[in-house]
């Protein structure tokens, strides 16, 4: 019997490890590609979505972490720090267990979802609320791991973008060549420019006959790249892409330009309508800021953007179990029925 290694063993030889790395993994990626056909018949063409909350910690922050916990204890850290909008921290934590390492994480006081602090916790992180947003905290992470015995793990290490990119090596692997478009949410824009890394090398190496267009999608409250300007104060209901001043903005730029794409906005109410079409219709459970994708085709679709008979993967970052309130808000209260088939069965409607 076989299963999947791990992004490092599958793909070891496109990896910055040597021969002798031994992975610190919990056999992350190898996620679904699932066909979506209430997207497909809306837009004309053929969706596909990369579920990513299939990962081990339930986002695919488990793609770039397994690299850099492999990196940093083949470096001989003992410690390490990441700022986090609460995927990364709960990424975080787990590999640092895997590791034997202790684990640091710096958080927006009050805006993470539960799910994710819940993670931290229990893989015993060392957790600080930070008075301030997600750019404070990374602002504050990488003052410390400059003068501490600490190691950074946020996506400005690079090799967190390296581990990132082997999600469109699966897409091509998955479809015999790449998409014609991809989709995807933008927070500190660490994953763009990873997707975009790896269909780059695939088309270098010959691999895939072309690259894709991408499509990025920033929160309208949170979006500097759309508005050319730092946001001081972000805000949006999708808290893991809650972010003024991301770190990969220029790369995100680069990604954009050099594959004829664009990156665009989604107001929460765009987020949250296509949360509930892929979780009513679609049978794929995201959390908010991953609808942000789905919500962006949907937005450039109305606008005459989207020729039909095109190949689209749209990337879902998170599973939906890690910010479940957005699922019950607004949502009819179960009723309840004594132990009575006939009464079960009238609310039924049956
Ligand atoms: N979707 C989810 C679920 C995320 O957690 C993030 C980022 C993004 C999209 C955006 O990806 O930052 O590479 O552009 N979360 C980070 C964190 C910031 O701390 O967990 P990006």
């Amino acid at each position: 019997t076989h299963q999947w290694r791990g992004i490092i063993e599958e793909y070891r030889d496109r990896l910055p490890v040597s021969d002798t790395t031994g992975a610190v993994t919990l056999r992350e990626g190898g996620t679904p590609l699932v066909p979506a056909q209430v997207l497909s018949e809306r837009t004309g063409c053929e969706v596909h979505l990369k579920v990513e909350g299939a990962n081990p910690t339930g986002s695919f922050k488990d793609r770039g972490m397994t690299m850099a916990i492999t990196r940093a204890k083949e470096e001989g850290a003992k410690a390490v720090i990441c700022a986090s909008t609460g995927n990364t921290s709960a990424s975080a934590a787990a590999y640092a267990v895997r590791a034997g390492m202790v684990c640091a994480v710096l958080v927006p006081q009050g805006k993470i979802a539960l799910g994710k602090m819940g993670q931290a916790l229990v893989h015993g992180a060392k957790i600080l609320q930070v008075d301030g947003n997600f750019d404070d905290c990374l602002t504050l992470a990488r003052n410390l791991s400059d003068n501490y015995p600490v190691a950074l793990v946020n996506s400005v290490n690079p090799v967190r973008i390296e581990g990132q990119k082997t999600a469109a090596f699966e897409i091509v692997d998955m479809l015999g060549d790449a998409p014609d478009v991809h989709v995807l949410p933008v927070g500190n824009a660490g994953n763009i420019t990873a997707y975009w890394k790896g269909y780059t090398e695939y088309a270098r190496d010959g691999v895939s006959s072309r690259t894709p267009r991408m499509w990025g999608f920033q929160a309208s409250g949170s979006a500097p790249i759309v508005r050319g300007e730092i946001v001081k104060d972000p805000s949006t209901i999708a808290t893991a892409i809650r972010i003024g001043n991301p770190a990969s903005w220029q790369y995100a730029l680069a990604a954009r330009d050099e594959s004829g794409g664009f990156i665009d906005e989604v107001t929460d109410r765009q987020i949250l309508s296509a949360y509930r079409l892929l979780a009513a219709q679609e049978g794929v459970f995201v959390e908010p800021a991953s609808a942000a994708s789905v919500a962006g085709l949907l937005k450039a679709a109305d606008e005459g953007k989207v020729d039909p008979g095109q190949r689209i993967v749209c990337t879902v970052t998170g599973n939906g179990l890690k910010d479940p309130d957005w699922a019950v808000a607004g949502a009819p209260q179960p009723v309840t029925v004594p132990v009575d088939a006939g009464a079960a069965a009238e609310r039924l409607g049956l």
